[in-house]
């Protein structure tokens, strides 16, 4: 089926996220684990351009090594547009520009945030006109943290992390992240909490009973009260990420030193959150950080979700 073309290009913006609460439960069969969790998209982005095309392409700007993202089917966006195409019937193909900013396998979804962005530009793009529950509902075949990168804001994700249900939250919070040159694999990272967990005699596949996100998580980022939100933060990952990179551990103390309210590993990592109680703060503690050689981008959030921009 072809559809009317609104437009030659379709520039849409994506998200990277940090999670704020991260709960992990039992690992279930199908290798994922139980989540509950409290996203927050942040103001670094992904842009992916959408164009025309008979067949399937993606180039990739904004990286140090080219190899660090591959440009066939193991790319989500790439994933997201043939995902899309089938699913309307589309025959045609497109070229996906993307233009990356969120660190690569650095726990903040910039990989999710590609295939979100894909999936709204390719939708405007061929004019499929698919509604956002269409859209997520899609997202979410394609990895857990794509509804979120389409939703954007703050909201709480259960499930595998998909399940979404929009949180409030005053305000906005300054984070510093602290990327890393070498990326972190999130299954890798997963696999290490079980073993840990396992060799302190609990149960990886065990079906979590519980798995809420704790009260004083939510009435901070309702208050959008910085010191309430550093006394909650908190991620099940980071035991296991810090095995891996132990060094991580010294960035978030030097963080804390240096003036941040807590610091936190994103997601899977190795990206470390560091919360910052102002926005002249956060400039301030990256200035310290600064003289001691460790770079950081200053990001706040929440800011919206995937859109269309231009
Ligand atoms: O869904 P996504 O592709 O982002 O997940 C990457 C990997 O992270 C999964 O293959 C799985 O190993 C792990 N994962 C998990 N439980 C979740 C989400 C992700 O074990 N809820």
């Amino acid at each position: 089926m072809t559809f009317a073309t609104p437009s030659d290009a379709v520039h849409v913006r994506a998200p990277g996220k940090i999670n704020v609460y991260l709960g992990v439960g039992g690992r279930h069969d199908d290798g994922y684990h139980a989540l509950a969790t409290v996203f927050q998209a942040v103001s670094l982005y992904e842009d992916v351009i959408a164009r025309h095309a008979d067949d399937f392409s993606i180039t990739v700007s904004g990286v140090d090594d080219p190899d660090s993202v591959p440009l066939d089917d193991r790319n989500l966006a790439m994933r997201a547009a043939k995902l899309l195409a089938t699913a309307a019937e589309y025959d045609g193909g497109v070229a996906l520009e993307i233009r990356k900013s969120v660190p690569v396998a650095g726990g903040m979804g910039g990989g999710s945030a590609d295939a979100a962005a894909a999936l709204v530009a390719c939708d405007a793009l061929w004019g499929t006109g698919f509604s956002t529950a269409r859209l997520h509902e899609l997202g979410a075949r394609l990895g857990a943290d794509v509804p979120f990168a389409l939703h954007g804001g703050t909201a709480v994700g259960t499930g595998r992390g998909d399940q979404l249900n929009p949180a409030l939250a005053r305000g906005r919070f300054d984070w510093l992240l602290v990327p890393s040159d070498d990326g972190l694999s999130t299954p890798l990272v997963y696999a290490r909490l079980d073993a840990l967990r396992e060799a302190e005699g609990a149960l990886a596949d065990e079906p979590a009973v519980s798995l809420d996100v704790p009260v004083p998580v939510l009435q901070a980022l309702r208050s959008g009260d910085p010191v309430l939100l550093s006394e909650s933060i908190y991620n099940d990952l980071q035991e296991a990420a810090l095995y891996e990179r132990p060094e991580l551990e010294t960035t978030i103390l030097r963080g804390i030193h240096a003036g941040a309210l807590q610091g936190i590993v994103s997601g899977s990592g190795p990206t470390v959150a560091l919360l910052c109680p102002s926005p002249e703060g956060a400039q301030q503690v990256q200035s310290m950080l600064r003289e001691q050689g460790i770079h950081s981008l200053h990001v706040h959030g929440p800011v919206q979700g995937a859109r269309i921009i231009g």
